[in-house]
């Protein structure tokens, strides 16, 4: 195994995404830019990473740092060129051999299987240093990739502000990612001249000092141009999102995945999904979400940092660090926050919010609820219309509730309380106290009559003529239930 250092260059300002953040930073498909090319870079198995930092150093350099705290952080104090930048991280590592690879920090769709074949074509020669270069309609912006006149070597490099009209019209360019022999890169950097235009050092006029030493140099061009491209501005950003995007679908729909609707659905890049996963249309799964065989997600759900059993149905959903088991359903409408765990074949149903809540195997939550800090056991229903109250205005409580447990309609769990395995909650309970196994709970006051008050208190209103009518075509009615009188 020869050596390998990546050098990462990030230190540019980025001043046109018009942002606190910097540039590498932005995300794309759940990770940051830098995040997907140092994952490119990490797949080469390179001895060390090396990434430049300049602007908001503080931020990016935290930032890879979390990544992987191995790698390097050179600072370019001033941006002075791609020349300066690679020799400042030359110097923060002091002597090196082998092979030095550049790449650039804002290019989110790069692969490492292309930098290790790139790899591959700059050492099966004994060049001094590989371009990647591409071959593409508009090379507006790059610099143009001048060969030698059998088309095999490379002559130069020319930016296209120094281009002469012939150069100018060259559609080989350079992607900004280069292998160097690290012997000729060392002696090479400091002999960079600064440019008069903009007072900086160019890496790539490393090709003509190579030619004027009499070494090779050659331009590997890469089928998939969209692989080097970064992101200037939010609509570049954008359009690479939806292409990142596109091709993670692709891979998902390659290993099984049914994906109705590509356009609608967003998947990020640390996501799993098992085959025979179906996703309908307007999904996003995010973070480290998985889905097992047979799950039905969508349409119209979000899912981060969520795991969804097999088989399990999740319809019009917001999830968050939540578990669906085997089987379970949710939605439509409903809202998992942190700490949700759904057992198998259970469900939680239209308009039902739950956070720290842990409901057991075949339990159901299925209509117009609020379940929170609560354990439900197996097999358990939860009547439509509960509120697990939680929270006293100072402290969380938690409430746990037992197995085969049937709680009416419109009840509040007013915690800390437990209710026992196979008990019964009355509708419209609020239960403040234990409730024993197998014991039905009711609260409130017996319901009351006032006979009459209608008449009394709204004299002349369509109700008091309806119930006039009522009780004309049966007078029976008003004896009914025993009532009482106002006093
Ligand atoms: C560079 C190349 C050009 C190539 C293009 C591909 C040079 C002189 N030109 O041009 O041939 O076609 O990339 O995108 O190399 N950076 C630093 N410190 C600096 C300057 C730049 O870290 O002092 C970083 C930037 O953050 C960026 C990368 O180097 O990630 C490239 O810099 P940029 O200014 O975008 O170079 P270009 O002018 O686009
Ligand atoms: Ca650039």
């Amino acid at each position: 195994m020869t050596d390998l250092t990546v050098i990462v260059l990030a230190a540019g300002g980025g001043t046109r995404m018009k942002s606190k953040t910097m540039k590498v930073l932005h995300p794309i498909a759940g990770r940051s830019m830098i995040g997907h090319v140092l994952a490119a870079a990490k797949a080469v198995s390179p001895t060390r990473i090396v990434a430049v930092v300049g602007h908001q150093r503080e931020q990016v350099g935290a930032h890879i740092q979390q990544i992987d705290p191995e790698i390097v952080l050179a600072v370019q104090e001033t941006q002075e060129g791609t020349g300066h930048a690679v020799r400042v991280a030359m110097e923060s590592v002091g002597s090196v051999s082998g092979t030095v690879l550049v790449i650039t920090g804002d290019t989110p769709l790069l692969e490492g299987s292309s930098l290790r074949a790139f790899l591959a074509a700059h050492h099966d020669s004994d060049r001094a240093m590989t371009i990647l270069s591409g071959v593409v309609q508009d090379p507006t912006g790059y610099g143009r990739i001048i060969r030698d006149a059998g088309g095999e070597g490379v002559r130069a490099i020319v930016e296209e502000r120094e281009c002469t009209p012939e150069q100018a019209a060259v559609k080989e360019i350079n992607s900004g990612i280069l292998a160097f022999e690290a012997g000729f890169l060392a002696e090479a950097l400091p002999r960079l001249a600064p440019h008069a235009h903009k007072a900086e050092y160019y890496l790539t006029d490393t090709v003509a000092l190579a030619c004027a030493d009499g070494r090779a140099v050659g331009a590997v061009p890469i089928d998939d141009w969209r692989q080097t491209e970064g992101a200037n501005d939010r609509a570049e950003l954008a359009e690479l999102a939806k292409e990142k995007n596109a091709r993670i679908l692709r891979h998902w729909m390659a290993e099984g995945v049914t994906v109705m609707d590509p356009a609608t659905t967003w998947i990020d890049v640390d996501v799993s999904l098992a085959p025979d996963v179906t996703i309908l249309p307007g999904v996003q799964l995010l973070g480290a979400t998985s889905v097992a065989e047979d799950a039905v997600i969508g349409p119209d759900t979000t899912l981060k940092d969520c795991e969804v059993g097999a088989g399990a149905r999740v319809v019009r959903t917001h999830g968050e660090l939540a578990v669906i088991a085997e089987g379970a359903t949710v939605g439509p409408w409903s809202y998992l926050r942190p700490g949700t765990s759904l057992g198998r074949d259970g469900k939680i149903g239209a308009f039902v919010e739950t956070k720290n809540a842990q409901i057991g195997e075949g339990s159901k939550v299925p209509h117009l609820s609020y379940v929170g800090d609560a354990e439900i056991g197996v097999g358990s229903n939860i009547g439509a219309g509960t509120i697990f109250a939680n929270y006293d205005g100072v402290e969380k409580h938690h409430s746990v509730i037992g197995d085969h447990v049937r709680t009416g309609s419109d009840n509040v769990f007013v915690a800390p309380v437990n209710i026992g395995d196979g008990a019964v909650t009355g509708a419209g309970s609020i239960i403040r106290r234990n409730v024993p196994p197998g014991a039905l709970a009711v609260s409130g006051s017996p319901q009351r009559h006032f006979d009459g008050w209608v008449f009394r208190r709204r004299a002349g209103s369509a109700a008091a003529a309806a119930a006039q009518a009522a009780l004309d075509a049966d007078p029976g009615l008003g004896h009914a239930q025993p009532g009482e009188t106002e006093s």
